[in-house]
Formats: C-alpha cells, sequence, structure tokens
C-alpha cells in the first residue's frame, strides 16, 4: 500500500480515538507485531536497493511520527480523564441522605433561667435586666447602704477606674431602685442576671455568678389587711419552689439582715429530695427607706423583695457540687445538659 494513503488513513483514525483502549487497538493495528507499518519494515528486505532506501526512510518516518502523535494523544486522553473525573466528584446527589450538622445546646444555667422565668411569668411577673455596671448610688446608697455602713464590707466589689466611680454590680437590687423610678405600682418584677464579687472563688464561690431579685409592691391598705405582706411572698415562692423542684416542697423563714429590707429574712427549703433544711435565698420587705430613694411615699407602699441565687439553684436542680463548673467551658461537663 502506498505509505503516503497509510499516513492519511492513520492520522485521520488517531484523530477520531477517545480512550485508551481504541489506542492501543490502534497501535497494534500499525505498529503491532503484525500491524501495517512493521509489514511494511518486514518486506524492505525483498525490494531494491533503491525502493528500500526510499520506501524504508518514508515508513520510518511515518512509525517515528505516529509513535510521537500517539504520545501526544496519551497526554491528552488523561487531562480530559482528569476533568471528567472532576466533574464527576464535584456532581452533587440530590437524593443522597443529609449530614447532620452538630448542634449545640443552651448552657445549664440558661435553661434553668428559662424554667424560673417561666413560671415567674405564670405569676404574673415581668422579666426585666439591668446594667452589670453600676453607680455606688443604685448599687449602695440608694439601697439604705451609705458610706460608713459596716454592710458594705459584706460585699467584696471591685471598682472600676471610671470618673465617677463605678463598679461591677454586687446583687441585682440596684434593679428595684431604677424599676421604682420609671414605674408606679403595684407592680411584680424579677431581674435575673450577672452580679460580680471580688473573692476567692472555691466549689461552692465565684467571682461572677448570677442572681434573680423579685419586687413585688401593691398598696398599703389602712385596716389591718395589707396589700402585699409576708405571707403572700411564702405563698409565691413556695409556689416558685414546687414548680421548678417537686410539689411537696415547704419554706421556712428565719430572721435575717439587709439594709434594704426590713423584716429581712433568711429562707430555707426542705421536701422532695432535699431532706434537710437549705439556705436559698435572701429576702424581706421592702425598707421605707428604699421606697423613698424610688420616689415613693413609704406611707402608701408595702411590697417585699427577694435575691435567688441562679447558680445554685441550677446546682441543686442538676446536683452539682462545684460552681466552677459553670464557667469553664468543658464540653465534657456541658454536653451532659
Ligand atoms: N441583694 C441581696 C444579696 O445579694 C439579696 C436580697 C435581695 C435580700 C432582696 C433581700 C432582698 O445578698
Amino acid at each position: 500500500m502506498d505509505i503516503k494513503k497509510i499516513k492519511e488513513q492513520s492520522f485521520g483514525k488517531l484523530d477520531e480515538i477517545k480512550n485508551l483502549n481504541e489506542l492501543e487497538r490502534f497501535r497494534i493495528k500499525y505498529l503491532g507485531r503484525k500491524g501495517i507499518i512493521t509489514a511494511i519494515l518486514r518486506s524492505l528486505k525483498d525490494l531494491s536497493i533503491k525502493e528500500k532506501k526510499y520506501i524504508g526512510r518514508a515508513a520510518n518516518l511515518l512509525k517515528e511520527k505516529l509513535e510521537e502523535a500517539m504520545k501526544e494523544k496519551i497526554k491528552k486522553i488523561s487531562a480530559q480523564d482528569e476533568v471528567r473525573q472532576e466533574r464527576q466528584n464535584d456532581r452533587i446527589d440530590i437524593t443522597a441522605p443529609g449530614i447532620k450538622l452538630p448542634q449545640g445546646h443552651l448552657h445549664p444555667i440558661t435553661q434553668v433561667l428559662r424554667q424560673v422565668e417561666e413560671i415567674f411569668q405564670s405569676m404574673g411577673f415581668k422579666i426585666i435586666e439591668g446594667p452589670d455596671i453600676e453607680t455606688e448610688y443604685y448599687n449602695f446608697d440608694a439601697l439604705n447602704i451609705p458610706d460608713e455602713h459596716p454592710a458594705r464590707d459584706a460585699w467584696d466589689t471591685f471598682w472600676l477606674k471610671t470618673k465617677p466611680e463605678k463598679l461591677l454590680r454586687t446583687h441585682t437590687s440596684p434593679m428595684q431602685i431604677r424599676y421604682m423610678e420609671e414605674n408606679n405600682p403595684p407592680l411584680r418584677i424579677i431581674v435575673p442576671g450577672r452580679v460580680f464579687r471580688y473573692e476567692a472563688t472555691d466549689s461552692s464561690h465565684s467571682h461572677t455568678f448570677y442572681q434573680i431579685e423579685g419586687l413585688m409592691v401593691d398598696k398599703n391598705l389602712p385596716t389591718g389587711r395589707q396589700g402585699v405582706n409576708v405571707a403572700n411572698f411564702k405563698a409565691v415562692i413556695e409556689e416558685f419552689f414546687n414548680r421548678l423542684f417537686s410539689k411537696d416542697i415547704k419554706a421556712r423563714l428565719r430572721p435575717g439582715y439587709f439594709p434594704f429590707t426590713e423584716p429581712s429574712f433568711e429562707v430555707d427549703i426542705k421536701g422532695g429530695r432535699f431532706k434537710k433544711w437549705l439556705e436559698i435565698m435572701g429576702a424581706g420587705m421592702v425598707h421605707p427607706n428604699v421606697f423613698k430613694a424610688a420616689g415613693y411615699n413609704p406611707a402608701n407602699w408595702q411590697g417585699f423583695a427577694f435575691g435567688l441565687g441562679l447558680d445554685r439553684i441550677a446546682m441543686m436542680k442538676y446536683g452539682i457540687d462545684d460552681i466552677r463548673l459553670f464557667y469553664k467551658g468543658d464540653l465534657r461537663f456541658l454536653n451532659q445538659f
């Protein structure tokens, strides 16, 4: 056969080749042991010297060209394969089941706070928040704790280098004043929030913790029966603990002392899984000087206030024995809730 024709034919075929299998078949057809070009080269020995030289050179040249072109073809095919593979990998199978994203949950303190809020809300208490950074006036003076009062020593305070001097509130009670300044009774509020005390930490003390302030004020009726009294307070908190812990919780009031309540109580609870009396909160009837500071006439109003340690409640609820666990962000702890 005419070498020129073979050349045209073979390059034409090579052009159409799309994969390595076809290319291998092509190689065998032209350059294999029984291939077309191989046959020509083998038949040279039967030709005259002149033909040998002429055809031999042409056949060898074609062989070289084809080998080179085949190498190029291999490169091209593998590049195309790569692209195809990439496309394959990128394809989205919309029928595949989804991958679940890891989902977090609320901090145990927040979980308990939500429950506490819900219970008080159902009893008509509004939820109010206040500033973490307070003035000396709201944290102390307005709460009947003047500068020289020894009760100030009971709160180890973080003072800020501001002018005038401010502090991180040591309790949520300042919101009693702030709220009463802006609102008229009757009122029922709880004030959850962070409070701060400059003290050494141990399993039951943290420099930062959560309190829930409670305040309920109504008219002071002139005849014996008063608007908001100690019995009301006891009923409200017993209902609260009954709903938070278990039905048979009893509250007990012991005399206590806070400058902003008179009389003041320490409140203990017992019942259900709490076999012994546990001190749980401070409370009292709002002191006349507190009403005065807020602009109320103390003769007209009466109310109770309480301060509840949220961390303490969460610890009791979940049986946690170290308050510091709440603030470490250790997932081995947090994941348990
Ligand atoms: N503020 C008090 C404390 O932090 C608690 C308290 C609040 C007591 C309201 C009485 C009334 O210890």
